[in-house]
């Protein structure tokens, strides 16, 4: 049997870890596949997508641009990727090419593996982007009951709030909403390599509340360095990205893909 090719679109997708990634579970499961990257602008989607069709790709990643608009190309989408309204993996199924998404599940699988007590009973969200969408779905499922989100474009916030039933204040109070949080979720870009730092005083956190950014380069933002340094327990945004990764390779290989130790340092080396 040819060996089965799979790979992520996106543009850009230079700096994208997920080849990485794929490649140590295809070597170490001694799997018969491939993981390229494409850079495909927002113009060449279609013609990819057909093509894709023609080569019989077993599957592939999603990255931005290309979330939402790659709905429009496939055959259809399950009820996760329907309910966060982007798709961050597609599979093929009798030459069907259908459309789902890993992240609110990834998002999820590291934030129970890291804080396995952790009671959901308010959490704070800052952002209102696609990554906020996944984390919303996935905490909902995980059963949190108070969730509210902050953006410093209030309009983006109350439209997620209103699809999802969860509130949103004003990203001016994000300090003092602080105050009874068990969780804090950082879903902007802020704190980014190369992006501005998130201004934020904890002072209102209690000390057992987890501090989660889904940013992972740095691997310690600012905000979890503050966070550590007051005594609260702190997630970063790698294990997100191997547990999305790893339930994509389990669609696509049937193979049990495991994030384990040597796999993060082996991603954090080229981080
Ligand atoms: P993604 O889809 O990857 O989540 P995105 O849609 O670009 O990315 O979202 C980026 C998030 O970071 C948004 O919530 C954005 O806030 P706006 O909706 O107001 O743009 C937030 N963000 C980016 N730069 C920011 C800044 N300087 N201050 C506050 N929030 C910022």
């Amino acid at each position: 049997m040819a060996p089965k090719s799979t790979g992520l679109i996106g543009h850009p997708v230079s700096h994208s870890l997920s080849p990485a990634i794929h490649a140590h579970w295809i070597k170490d499961l001694k799997i018969s596949a491939s993981y390229e990257r494409y850079d495909v602008p927002p113009e060449t989607l279609k013609e990819t997508i057909h093509k894709f069709r023609e080569q019989k790709m077993a599957g592939f990643n999603v990255t931005i641009p290309h979330k939402q608009n790659i709905i429009a190309e496939l055959d259809s989408i399950d009820k996760i990727a329907r309910k966060i309204g982007a798709v961050n993996t597609v599979m093929r199924v009798d030459d069907l090419l259908i459309g789902t998404n890993t992240d609110a599940y990834g998002f999820v699988t590291h934030l129970k593996q890291s804080a396995p007590k952790l009671e959901l009973t308010k959490v704070v969200i800052l952002g209102a982007g696609g990554a906020t969408r996944a984390a919303i779905v996935g905490l909902k499922e995980a059963g949190a009951k108070d969730i509210v989100l902050l953006n410093r474009t209030e309009d983006k916030a109350k439209i997620l709030a209103d699809t999802f039933g969860v509130s949103h204040v004003d990203w001016d109070q994000r300090e003092e909403m602080l105050r009874d949080t068990t969780l804090l979720v950082n879903t902007t870009s802020l704190g980014m390599k190369g992006a501005e730092p998130l201004e934020l005083s904890l002072d209102a956190l209690p000390r057992t509340a987890c501090v989660y950014d889904i940013v992972y380069a740095p691997l310690e933002t600012e905000l979890l360095k503050t966070a550590r340094a007051r005594g609260n327990q702190t997630i970063d945004g790698l294990g997100m990205l191997l547990h999305q990764a790893a339930a994509a390779f389990r669609l696509w290989h049937g193979a049990e893909a495991a994030v384990t130790d040597a796999l993060r340092e082996k991603i954090l080396k080229i981080l």
